[in-house]
């Protein structure tokens, strides 16, 4: 089958697609799922590169991606191929036995990162929850701590699970969640003191810090930049304590801040960091990945049914070789200076409602002044009837995450739209 055959397949869906010859009904949605989401009333039935089409027809331009996750678009041609093939050939086998996908796509981002060996995951939070546990076996085999502490950071996001809600620094996620897990222990981002001061106090019979996990730009928290030079004072730190650095990755890796792993951003490697999201470019797989140092895991101490299997892993792979072949990084690059420069020539016109705008790549906030009514969902809301879709980063952050392949046209659009959204609610 052609590419062009391909595209059209999964954009023009067949008449034996069922759900698509119906019309949706959103209450008998809402009286089968369980409401864990705040939805906005629109349901999205097929897309195609940055476009997406909703149950009536409507099109809208997609600058969530599956927040920050649909690297490649909708249907992409590379993993409707490999999709394809996947499902065709094999799709899933256990881990008991050798997955050729699976070993291929950790050898790709072994020779892409720094990394040295590979877990796979479905998710995340699961991707964060094996960091969680091989560093707590690396504190007490290695590092011999009794009741290790990873410092986490306020504002912080890393999951849903008991284990990184309790990471996540943010009281709202954990609120009715208790009692969380022990031997976490959070900090200001970005500031060093803080740190230094932690792992001094928290160093007191058997406790002591074992490990620092931070964002290498904090996503939900409203994306905040890491500052470089805090963070290679960070490093500095580990290697003369031996504390382990690892990085959350989930939402900045995987090119999105313009270069593979947000970490290159700050000029500073860890020992584990952790990716999902795009890694799969909307295919659930979530990876962490390790030094070789403190890779202590054994045979049945970790595991995961799905994770890595032969789908999962060669769709990511076809995403991850696609990454390379159409030199996305570059485009990733140019589209996101021409949007944060365009963002900054709109806050200049409303100063009055705009107090930052801040990124790297193709993950932007646009930051509303603290002391107005106006919130980022309320800016949300009129660009969604403009046909453009954004999503918040907290109250107050409207995040920009189109997906990689997004054009110089479709950027203009998106700011047409933020344009033309506060003049709407300026009045
Ligand atoms: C930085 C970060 N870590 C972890 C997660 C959790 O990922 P998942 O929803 O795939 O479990 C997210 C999701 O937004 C994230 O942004």
């Amino acid at each position: 089958m052609s590419r062009q055959t391909l595209v059209e397949a999964a954009t023009n869906p067949p008449q034996s697609d069922s759900l698509a010859s119906s019309p949706f009904d959103a209450n008998s949605f809402d009286e089968a799922v369980m409401s864990t989401y705040a939805r906005f009333p629109l349901a999205l039935e097929r897309g195609a590169g940055c476009r997406v089409w909703d149950t009536d027809g409507r099109e809208y331009l997609d600058f969530v991606a599956g927040i920050a996750t649909c690297t490649l678009g909708h249907a992409h041609p590379a993993m409707v191929e490999a999709v394809t093939r996947q499902i065709q050939k094999l799709h899933h086998v256990s881990n008991l036995y050798y997955i050729r996908e699976q070993g291929e796509l950790a050898k790709w981002l072994i020779q892409h990162s720094c990394a040295d060996r590979v877990f796979f995951c479905n998710s995340g939070a699961e991707a964060n929850e094996a960091a969680i546990k091989l560093a707590r076996k690396y504190a007490h085999t290695v590092l011999e701590i009794e009741r290790p502490i990873i410092l986490t950071a306020n504002a912080s996001f890393h999951g849903r699970t008991l284990a990184t809600i309790t990471a996540t620094g943010q009281p709202k996620y954990q609120k009715y969640f208790d009692p969380l897990v022990p031997g976490f222990h959070y900090v200001p981002y970005n500031d060093i003191g803080a740190v230094e001061a932690a792992i001094s106090e928290l160093d007191e019979g058997d406790y002591r810090v074992a490990a620092i996990l931070l964002e290498p730009l904090q996503g939900e928290g409203g994306v905040r930049p890491g500052d470089r030079a805090y963070f290679q004072k960070l490093r500095q730190i580990c290697d003369e304590t031996g504390v382990l650095l690892i990085f959350d990755e989930v939402q900045v890796g995987m090119g999105r801040s313009g270069k593979l792993w947000g970490y290159e951003n700050l000029g500073v490697e860890p020992d584990i960091f952790t990716s999902a999201k795009g890694l799969g470019g909307g295919i659930p797989i979530g990876a962490m990945m390790s030094k070789k140092f403190c890779d202590v895991f054994q045979p049945g101490e970790h595991a995961s049914t799905f994770g890595g299997n032969p789908f999962a892993c060669g769709v990511a792979l076809s995403v991850c070789q696609t990454l390379e072949t159409e030199n996305i990084l570059q485009n990733v690059q140019q589209r996101g200076e021409q949007l944060r420069e365009g963002l900054r020539a709109i806050a200049s016109k409303h100063p009055h409602l705009i107090a930052d705008v801040r990124g790297w790549g193709l993950i932007n906030g646009l930051e509303l002044q603290a002391d107005i009514q106006l919130t980022a969902a309320d800016i949300v809301k009129v660009a969604i009837a403009e046909g453009v879709l954004l999503v918040p980063a907290g109250p107050k952050v409207l995040r920009f995450v189109p997906p990689l392949i997004v054009t110089e046209a479709e950027v203009n659009t998106a700011l047409q739209a933020v344009e033309k959204a506060l003049a709407t609610l300026a009045v």
